[in-house]
């Protein structure tokens, strides 16, 4: 009884650290603490279930930690930051499996029409039928999002005709397929609905996430995150573990509020972004790139010489940045600018690069001071107090298209307006795309140049000319 008291008593300091982990990761100063935070109480919830739950088999269970603490650190380690989301959607598949495994487990424990009768076995059946249905949703659909972002799936969104009434019929599949498992289930029986559904549900993730364009998957990844959250929280409901409950439901709401964000800063609709079909892949050359008129290059030199001539310079990093791993040089040169008392300051888009806080994580490793770094809404006021804005293998975030042709595909995004400041200076390799495959007409403006190439390589070019 007692050590039961020790449990209760770790479940609620796990899960206070949990929300206070959600709170440090809101903001860069605080992020370390809320990590920090976060590891100690998923050390205490794995210390109490080991110790307190987990009464037999403890050789298999150590085993199968070691096994999955070290691939787990071996993944991390070798990840890139470019990566990132892969690995998370990876990881989301492994919590629908076990969300699976667990229900299937749970439905085929001896005890279980022992111990649960009438309406408590009968909600029992729902719970684990919900699990394996989030669960086998969560898995294949993490799958694919992983072969999409991975590029070992084509990006390019898949419309099959009537698409929509597929997914309609493979949910009325579910729910039909759930009442007879629940009826057959109190007669021992409920196999067959149950791995019926299974198929359903894992057929429904592939098509959800196949249907869904390049442009839009670090939404679904995230969505896929939410999920996760609601599978591993069913879980804790099948288990009747109070801590998984709550951590899952932590990770699905927090899931579903970063989608809804990451939406609404792409001006996306997130019952459109579901529902599929947007976004081609990223890098094309699109067409009547030369109606646009001619773009301007500059050499690393005179770039250094504008920068040398200014008071006011605007960074702006986009994903480019993060491929060609050029914080540190950015570091060294916002470094030398501000020896020379020229305000540098960074304007950061809430989707610039490939997953949210992306610009801000790869900053902060290059250790530029966060006071400097300011939000799109902070600064975009400013720009026409700006000389210089150095755009850093960042296009859509910067487009003035988004504004000018609301039609467009990213048309109504709020977007970085460094066009009205005095020069712009576009950093990246060709005339490319971005994620969102349009054409920028910010490259043929005036008062924009261009600085071809890797980025790392032409601000390392910069930073000796100044
Ligand atoms: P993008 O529009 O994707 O543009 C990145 C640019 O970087 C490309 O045009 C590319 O041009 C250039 N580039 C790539 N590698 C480079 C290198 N080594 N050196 C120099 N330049 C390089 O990126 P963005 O402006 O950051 O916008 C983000 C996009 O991702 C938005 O469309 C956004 O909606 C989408 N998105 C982001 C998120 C999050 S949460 N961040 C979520 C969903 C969607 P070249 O190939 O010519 O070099």
């Amino acid at each position: 009884m007692e050590f039961n008291g020790i449990m209760v008593v770790s479940y609620i300091i796990a899960t206070i650290l949990f929300i206070l982990a959600l709170g440090g990761l809101s903001n860069q100063e605080t992020a370390r603490r809320g990590n920090w935070y976060g590891i100690v109480g998923m050390a205490i919830a794995l210390a109490a279930t080991i110790w307190g739950i987990v009464s037999q088999a403890y050789v298999e269970l150590i085993v199968a930690l070691l096994i999955g603490g070290t691939v787990g650190i071996i993944a991390a380690r070798r990840v890139q930051m470019t990566q990132m989301p892969e690995l998370v959607a990876i990881l989301h598949s492994l919590v629908g499996a076990a969300a699976v495994a667990v229900g299937f487990a749970n439905f085929m424990d001896p005890g279980r029409l022992a111990h649960f009768t009438g309406v408590e076995l009968t909600i029992h059946d729902i719970e684990t039928y919900i699990g394996i249905l989030i669960g086998a949703v969560t898995f294949s659909g993490s799958v694919i999002a992983f072969g999409k972002l991975s590029g070992r799936i084509g990006g390019k969104p898949l419309t099959l005709p009537a698409r929509h009434w597929l997914n309609l019929a493979l949910l009325i599949g579910a729910l039909y397929f759930g009442y007879a498992f629940v009826q057959e289930s109190a007669a021992g029986g409920g196999v067959i609905p149950l791995i019926i559904m299974t198929a359903i549900a894992l057929l429904f993730g592939i098509h959800m996430v196949m249907a869904i364009g390049g442009a839009d998957m670090p939404v679904v990844v995230s969505m896929l995150n939410s999920y996760s959250g609601w599978a591993a929280s069913a879980t804790g409901f099948m288990l009747g573990n109070d801590l998984l409950i709550v951590t899952g439901a932590l990770v699905g709401s927090s899931g579903a509020i970063l989608s809804y964000i990451m939406c609404r800063a792409m001006n996306r609709k997130f019952l459109a972004v579901i529902a599929g079909g947007f976004g081609t892949s990223e890098g094309t050359v699109v067409a009547g790139a030369e109606d646009q008129g001619e773009v301007v290059p500059i050499s690393a030199e005179e770039t250094a010489e504008l920068l040398n001539d200014s008071r006011e310079v605007m960074i702006i990093p986009g994903y480019g940045m993060a491929v060609a791993q050029a914080q540190h040089i950015v570091h060294e040169i916002t470094q030398a600018l501000r020896g020379k008392k020229i305000n540098v300051r960074f304007g950061i888009h809430p989707v610039a690069g490939r997953m949210p806080g992306h610009m801000n994580v790869l900053l902060a490793e290059a250790k530029v001071p966060y006071d400097i770094v300011f939000e799109m809404d902070e600064i975009n006021d400013d720009f026409p107090d700006v000389d210089v804005s150095i755009v850093i293998g960042a296009n859509d975030i910067v487009n003035p298209s988004a504004l000018t042709d609301p039609e467009g595909p990213i048309g109504g995004m709020p977007v970085l307006e460094c066009w009205k400041g005095k020069t712009t200076i576009v950093l990246k390799r060709s005339m490319a795309t971005g994620y969102a495959g349009v054409q920028n007409p910010l490259f043929f403006l005036e008062n924009t140049r261009m600085l071809f190439g890797d980025a790392k390589d032409t601000l390392e070019a910069v930073f000796k000319a100044l």
